[in-house]
């Protein structure tokens, strides 16, 4: 762990901060989907940090489900492009709200893509959580129903979010040296 550290510049929202949006969001899940059918639905891989805090402070029955998308290349520039990598076979979409969990949303493409694509299969409701929000990096409209921390235009990692598949780990969300990109 210390050695991922060295390479943090700056920790943007701490454990403590995360601590309290991860029980702010889950009061207000639990009150929206007591009569509700709620599928818990994690997108791999930035979200399973978020998602695993998340589903156990939710207080109302659910299931859970993943899928697996990427948008992004290897580095920290996005491509554009929503790539379905592991979907959901299920069939029981007509009996299901679908809650899409998300570890940060940027230009909005992922999900935007991914609630056409849910409500297309059927689901009875598609909504989104979302644990960060970049609102000035949109490119498609797209608001989430249920939004942690708004954040400024710099590219994060930690607590699930990662730069060329590491740092995840990290148990609160940073901004890297710029030393680290040069690598
Ligand atoms: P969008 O489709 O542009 O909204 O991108 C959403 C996805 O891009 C997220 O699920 C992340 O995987 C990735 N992403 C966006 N911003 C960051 C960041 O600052 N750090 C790490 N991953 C990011
Ligand atoms: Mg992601």
């Amino acid at each position: 762990m210390s050695k991922l550290e060295n390479d943090i510049e700056k920790i943007l929202v701490s454990q403590n901060e995360i601590a309290e949006t991860v029980d702010r969001i889950a009061a207000r899940i639990s009150k929206d989907y007591e009569d509700k059918n709620l599928l818990l639905l994690c997108i791999l891989k930035g979200s399973v940090v978020f998602f695993s805090d998340l589903m156990r402070k939710i207080t109302v029955p659910m299931q859970i489900d993943f899928m697996k998308v990427t948008s992004y290349g290897k580095g920290s520039q996005s491509t554009g492009n929503v790539r379905i990598l592991l979907d959901l076979h299920r069939d029981d979409f007509s009996d299901i709200d679908i809650l899409i969990i998300e570890d940060i949303v940027d230009s909005g493409r992922t999900l935007s893509t991914l609630v056409e694509y849910l409500k297309m299969k059927g689901a009875r409701s598609v909504h989104t959580a979302t644990l960060l929000d970049k609102p000035a990096r949109r490119e498609v409209e797209f608001t989430p129903d249920y939004s942690g921390i708004i954040i400024p235009d710099e590219f994060v990692v930690g607590y699930g979010l990662d730069y060329s598949e590491r740092y995840r780990e990290l148990p609160y969300v940073g901004i890297l040296k710029p030393c680290v990109y040069k690598k």
